[in-house]
């Protein structure tokens, strides 16, 4: 599967430079709400993703200066009835697990509104980075629903129990500097700044060894799967890299005193 196999897309928009593929949710008239086409779009961006070879990294952003995402689509709640409501929450984790999951690095640069599902898509990320006007909050309670694309245990996982439990039970919005303050994210900047200083962490990541950097994602996220023996994970991860050219590469580089080249 091939970028080009992407052109057809209505809610997305994908471009691809220097490895670096920014996929932008592009329905700003709707705070690019999440709906069934979002859904649609992204898992075929993800097939992409876990093909192409030339892409290294993927930053999302949502279009327009007000929303990063504001939420799963909520014109499409009202015609679903319980099971189909599980579905869709199902749908939505196995999407924002494959983000998480996915041995390339994802960095969410949250240009404004980021709640509900839209606060779960950044949080699925690898990294977050925020404009200065970005909000964050998880309000579902205002429509008596709860979060169900993951956010009630990433959250937890980020900020700890008693911060999460006070933005998904209260609704409030958090705003960039706080969210910065309670770890949610890395760095706050000014707006016009956001995709320049995401595209830099990312430049910086890229240029490790992407194997070691795979790695690096599945031994963090073996910690919230397998409690204690996650340090085993990281043990067995330790000890395939020395398996790689790419540590060898590493490695004779550091000894050799030049730049290691990874492929
Ligand atoms: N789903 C569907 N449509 C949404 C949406 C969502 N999650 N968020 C915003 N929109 C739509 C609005 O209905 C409106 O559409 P319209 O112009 O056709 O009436 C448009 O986007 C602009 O939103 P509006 O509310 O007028 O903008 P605002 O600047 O006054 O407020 C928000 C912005 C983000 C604070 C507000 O839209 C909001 O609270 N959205 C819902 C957030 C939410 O509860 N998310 C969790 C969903 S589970």
């Amino acid at each position: 599967m091939e970028l080009t196999s992407l052109s057809s897309l209505t809610t997305l928009l994908v471009s691809l430079q220097e490895g670096l593929l920014t996929i932008t949710v592009n329905r700003p008239d709707k705070m690019n709400a999440l709906n069934r086409s979002v859904f649609e779009e992204l898992e075929k961006v993800l097939d992409v993703i876990d093909a192409d070879k030339n892409i290294r990294a993927v930053i999302i952003t949502g279009a327009g200066a007000k929303a990063f995402v504001a939420g799963a689509d909520i014109s499409e709640f009202t015609t679903l009835d319980q099971q189909q409501a599980t579905q869709l929450a199902r749908r939505g984790q196995l999407i924002f697990e494959r983000i998480e999951k996915n041995s390339k690095p994802f960095i969410a640069a949250v240009n404004g509104f980021a709640l509900g599902g839209g606060c779960e898509l950044a949080m699925a990320c690898h990294i977050r980075l925020a404009a200065e006007q970005a909000k964050f909050g998880q309000p579902e309670v205002n429509l008596g629903l709860i979060p169900g694309y993951g956010g009630t245990q990433r959250l937890t996982q980020l900020v700890g129990k008693g911060k999460a439990l006070e933005l998904m039970m209260s609704g409030n919005m958090l705003s960039a500097p706080d969210a910065l303050q309670w770890g949610l994210v890395n760095y706050v900047c000014p707006a016009e700044e956001l995709i320049e200083k995401t595209k830099q962490l990312l430049v910086a990541i890229v240029s490790k060894g992407p194997g070691a950097v795979a790695s690096v994602i599945a031994a963090v996220n073996a910690h919230y799967e397998k409690g204690a023996e996650a340090y085993l994970e990281e043990v067995r991860l330790f000890g395939e890299c020395f398996g790689t050219a790419e540590m060898k590469e590493g490695v004779s580089a550091f000894l050799e005193k030049r730049k290691p080249n990874f492929q």
